[in-house]
This record gives C-alpha cells, sequence and structure tokens, in this order.
C-alpha cells in the first residue's frame, strides 16, 4: 500500500516529464502570441462553487468530486475544472472593472475526478486552458477556437476533428428542455436511475447517458437544431461563417451537448485518433457561458473557453511520434574525479560549466575509471572529463571525446574555451 499510488493517479517521469515540459511550453508560447495572460487559482475552492457554476445536474458534481470538511467543518472540492474557479478568481479581484474586456487568461494545472480509470481517463489528470471573459460576440468564440486549432497545428497535430454546436439562448434552451421533458417522460420508467435525477435535474444532461438501452431511447428525442430561437441562428451563422473564412475544418454535430452545466450558444470538441488507433476521448474542448459570472455572485459577463487534456495531448504525440527529438535527458558532459582532491576540483568544474549552458553531471561515487566511462555512456555524454591526482596538482583537466574517443589535455583555466569549441565541432558534425 505505502509503495503504490492512488488508484486513477499516475507518475509523470523521465521522457513524459519532457514530453509535458514541451508540450505546455508551447501552449504557453501560442497563448502568448493571442494576448492571453497566466493565472493560477488555488487547487481547492468551497465547493459550492462547483455545485453552482458546473451545475448540479451534472455527472461531474453528482458523482466525481473530491470533496471533504476541512477542520473548520467547510466543504471543500478539489478542482474538478477550471472554469469555474477561474471565475470566482476574475470575481473576487474584480478584474473585469479593472481591465479592458474580454479579460484574457490561461491555466495550467492538476483537476480532479472520480471517474473510471481507463485509456486516457485518470482521477488526477492536467488541464491546459483559456477563458475571455466579458464579451459577448461570436468573433470572441471563433479566436479562441483558432487559438486551440493553432496550438493543435504548432504540436504538428494534423487531422484533429473539431466538432462543433449551438446550445441556443435561453429561450431556445427552454424550449428544448421541455420538448425533452415530453419525449423521455414516456420513456422515464425503462430508463436508468441516474436519468430519473437528470430528468428532474437538466434533461440535456439525459442525452449524454452511456447506458446502452437509453441511448437507444435517445436517438429518438428531439434535436436541438429544431429549437433556436432566430438570433441563436444567426450567432451560429457567424460562428461557422468566420471559420470558413479562417479556414478552420469543422463539423457541425447536432448531438454535442458537453456535460458541464454553464454552456450556452458555441459549444466544441477536439478529436483526434492516432495511427495506432488510440482513441483517448476528446483532447480537448469548450464552449461560451453567458451565466457563470452571475450565477456566483458577479456582473452580467459572458466568456468562452476551452480546456485541453494534457496526459491526452501526451498520449497522441507519443503514439504518433510527434515529439521532439532534443526533449531527452541526455547529460552533455559528465565529470570523474579519482580521490578526494579531485572531488573538491569536479565540483568547481561542472559549476563553471554549467553556468556556461553545459547540463553537466558528476560522477560521486568511488569506481573505477572503466565503470566511469560506462555510466557516461548511460547518460548519453558527449564529452567526459577526467580529473586525477595529476590534473589536480598541475591545475589541468583530460577532456575526452567519448564519440571519437580522442583526449586531450587542457589548462583550467581554457576548460570553457576549449569545450566550447570542441562542441562547437560536434554539432558541426
Ligand atoms: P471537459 O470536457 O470536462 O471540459 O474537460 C476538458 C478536457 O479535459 C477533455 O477534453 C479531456 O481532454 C480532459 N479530460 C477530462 N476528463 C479527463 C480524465 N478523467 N482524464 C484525463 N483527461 C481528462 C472542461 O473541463 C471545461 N472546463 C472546458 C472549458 C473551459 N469550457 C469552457 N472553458
Amino acid at each position: 500500500m505505502l509503495t503504490n499510488n492512488v488508484k486513477g493517479t499516475h507518475d509523470i517521469i523521465g521522457e513524459e516529464a519532457n514530453g509535458f515540459a514541451y508540450i505546455e511550453n508551447v501552449l504557453k508560447q501560442i497563448c502568448e502570441l493571442f494576448a492571453y495572460n497566466e493565472v493560477r487559482p488555488p487547487v481547492m475552492e468551497h465547493s459550492e462553487l462547483f455545485v453552482r457554476g458546473v451545475g448540479e445536474g451534472s455527472d461531474i458534481v453528482r458523482k466525481e468530486m473530491y470533496t471533504f470538511n476541512d477542520k473548520a467543518d467547510r466543504s471543500i472540492t478539489l478542482r474538478p475544472e477550471f472554469t469555474a474557479g477561474i471565475m470566482r478568481l476574475i470575481v473576487q479581484n474584480k478584474l473585469l472593472a479593472t481591465n479592458e474586456l474580454p479579460f484574457k487568461v490561461y491555466y495550467c494545472g492538476p483537476v480532479f475526478r472520480y471517474e473510471r480509470p481507463q485509456l486516457g481517463r485518470y482521477r488526477q489528470f492536467n488541464q491546459f486552458g483559456v477563458e475571455a471573459v466579458g464579451n459577448n460576440t461570436p468573433e470572441i468564440d471563433v479566436e479562441v477556437i483558432t487559438l486551440a486549432y493553432t496550438i493543435l497545428s504548432s504540436l504538428n497535430l494534423e487531422n484533429v476533428k473539431i466538432a462543433i454546436n449551438t446550445l441556443g439562448d435561453d429561450e431556445s434552451r427552454n424550449a428544448y428542455k421541455e420538448a425533452l421533458k415530453a419525449y423521455f417522460a414516456k420513456h422515464l420508467d425503462k430508463m436508468c436511475p441516474d436519468c430519473h435525477s437528470r430528468y428532474e435535474l437538466n434533461p440535456l444532461r439525459i442525452l449524454d447517458c452511456k447506458v446502452p438501452e437509453d441511448q437507444e431511447i435517445v436517438k429518438g428525442a428531439p434535436k436541438m437544431k429544431d429549437y433556436l430561437s432566430d438570433a441563436a441562428k444567426a450567432r451560429f451563422a457567424r460562428v461557422l461563417e468566420l471559420l470558413d473564412a479562417l479556414d478552420i475544418p469543422y463539423e457541425v454535430d447536432d448531438t454535442l451537448v458537453r456535460g458541464l452545466d454553464y454552456y450556452a450558444e458555441t459549444v466544441f470538441e477536439f478529436h483526434y485518433v492516432s495511427k495506432t488507433g488510440n482513441d483517448y476521448g476528446a483532447i480537448g474542448a469548450g464552449g461560451h457561458y453567458d451565466k457563470l459570472v452571475k450565477e456566483i455572485g458577479g456582473p452580467d459577463a459572458a466568456g468562452v473557453g476551452f480546456s485541453f487534456g494534457v496526459e491526452r495531448l501526451y498520449s497522441v504525440l507519443k503514439d504518433d511520434e510527434l515529439l521532439p527529438d532534443n526533449i531527452n535527458t541526455n547529460v552533455e558532459i559528465y565529470v570523474m574525479p579519482l580521490g578526494n582532491e579531485a572531488k573538491t576540483m569536479a565540483q568547481l568544474v561542472a559549476s563553471e560549466l554549467r553556468l556556461s549552458g553545459f547540463r553537466t553531471d558528476i560522477c560521486f561515487e568511488d569506481v573505477k575509471l572503466g565503470n566511469m566511462f560506462k555510466r557516461a555512456e548511460r547518460k548519453g555524454a558527449k564529452f567526459a572529463i577526467i580529473i586525477g591526482e595529476d590534473e589536480v596538482s598541475k591545475q589541468q583537466v583530460v577532456i575526452k571525446n567519448l564519440e571519437t574517443t580522442e583526449q586531450k589535455s587542457c589548462e583550467l583555466e581554457k576548460l570553457i574555451e576549449t569545450i566550447s569549441t570542441e562542441m562547437g565541432e560536434e554539432f558541426c558534425d
């Protein structure tokens, strides 16, 4: 037990950790090009925020939250998603009153959902996302989709499928919910217990039910597109027109409703099946919301955003060999001291090399020289620096090119100059 991780969590180590850093770096750079700034909300919030924000009819709130009472008996929840917390952060810090609108942010970090673990599904996973708040136009929806699309293109993920739909305005959704209630009322006795509470809390959630028998019933349900108001139809048409103008491919999917209650108007998901055929589920998703800020006590302001699942991005990039080769953990230079005095000099030499930008490691163990070379090889080092008693007394080191096996003595003072030249030649080769 002590040496097992908690079910649904995972350790991110070595190549995978480097892959995550690479992905997050690309995402941050693109967000900054689009003039989004980073925010870092806390991992825990008052539970009520998610109940009100994400919606008590959603699976996330009903079944998946990590909620506990703290020592002062407050109900606290580890965030199951970012958007509600970002809205709390914006309202509490009065950011809509003190900034040009839309207020645009990006964020990254762990998220917790008590789901059944399977391929691409964890209980602790990482999301990277954006929110643009304080503008209600179709143009900002399209900016956010363009940002996500640019990120996926920069990661070289071609053939991403963007599924898009509209949930319409309040008028459209209310009419649609009525129609769904009338339809499901006739079938409810055959449906799962979850659908009974979904029916009461938010009948839209029934459309997402995973029970096969219920899915058959869902197939015959009324379609959102038949209940859209003229204003909602015009808004969605403008979103699609802008996507066409920007040459961003999409497929309208009129069954897409998303599992969180705050959405209105535009909703979208990004899908990618890797060449291995592995389907990890949506790699990202998002949409427009217009009541969320008000719902949690803020001003009347609409927003739009998306989140990517970083684990899922990593999995598809790894499957399709799209992670760059140079994100490895190889050291460039391995310093090999022989004897105690040499160990002091090794630390000085390594510090100097590191400050000059060389990824340097030291052998700390008293092993034979041959063993040290084996270690250097395993670490992928290009050069070894050997320091014996003789080198200490002469204030020199021996530099060995581990590929060509050539070696030469070098004055300590000339070390950085010499190794820079050697590395330069190495790169030219
Ligand atoms: P979501 O669809 O619940 O949306 O999650 C966004 C992404 O997180 C998913 O597309 C998926 O890549 C990843 N994800 C979700 N659950 C898991 C899991 N159990 N394991 C691994 N990855 C997972 C939201 O969270 C919204 N807050 C998105 C948003 C932002 N809407 C507006 N702004």
